[in-house]
């Protein structure tokens, strides 16, 4: 089974993917094939807004975005993961879930309404509130609503700007694995 996790901050290796890395774990641990897709490195381009995929459920540009749609297709669960950028995710997860208006199922095709696909939202931070993370999970769980994803989970994590703040605060990389733990188990329970 697999489960694709897309990576909105611009850092391959930063603080969002470490706390990713302790959510995909568990999933690993137990054979899960977790293919992650960092759009910081991913050749995506903004949406030119002609509204042809309205009429056709096509995008006029061929980049990476395609392919990291046909992973979500495959996968049980999709990981949306981003930093907080100005309250909200960062500029290159606004651009992917622009480039997603396609699959949108408001527009031409409801293409996963039959799906089995589950959602996970996760927010990383510098300030120390976390209402500003719910601001992000409800973008993601917005866009994921709209590809007939429902969000099963969450994770945020606050006070995290440098990569020494996750050193200096091993609970939230614990946490992050648990979440993962226990998002597997959910998943197996849900497949019964
Ligand atoms: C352009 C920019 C805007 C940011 N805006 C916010 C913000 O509004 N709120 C906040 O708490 N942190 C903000 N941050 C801090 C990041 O969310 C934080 O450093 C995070 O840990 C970065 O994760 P990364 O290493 O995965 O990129 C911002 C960082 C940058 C570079």
């Amino acid at each position: 089974m697999k489960v694709t996790s897309i990576l909105g901050s611009p850092h391959t290796h930063g603080n969002t993917a470490t706390v990713l890395n302790e959510l995909e774990r568990p999933f690993k641990e137990k054979g899960y094939e977790v293919v992650r897709y960092c759009l910081g490195s991913s050749d995506i381009h903004y949406c030119l807004g002609c509204k042809s995929c309205y009429e056709n459920g096509k995008c006029v540009q061929n980049d990476d975005v395609e392919a990291i749609v046909e992973s979500m297709l495959e996968s049980v669960l999709v990981i949306v993961a981003s930093p907080s950028y100005w309250g909200d995710v960062t500029g290159q997860m606004k651009v992917f879930i622009d480039r997603c208006t396609p699959y949108c199922n408001v527009r031409y095709t409801e293409l996963l309404s039959e799906s089995i696909i589950k959602g996970v939202a996760v927010a990383v931070r510098a300030g120390r509130n976390k209402e500003e993370n719910e601001n992000l999970v409800n973008t993601i769980e917005h866009f994921l609503g709209h590809l007939n994803i429902p969000l099963i989970s969450n994770f945020t994590a606050e006070s995290v700007d440098k990569a020494e703040d996750l050193m200096e605060n091993p609970k939230i990389i614990e946490n992050a694995y648990t979440c993962g733990k226990n998002i597997v188990a959910l998943l197996e329970g849900l497949q019964e």
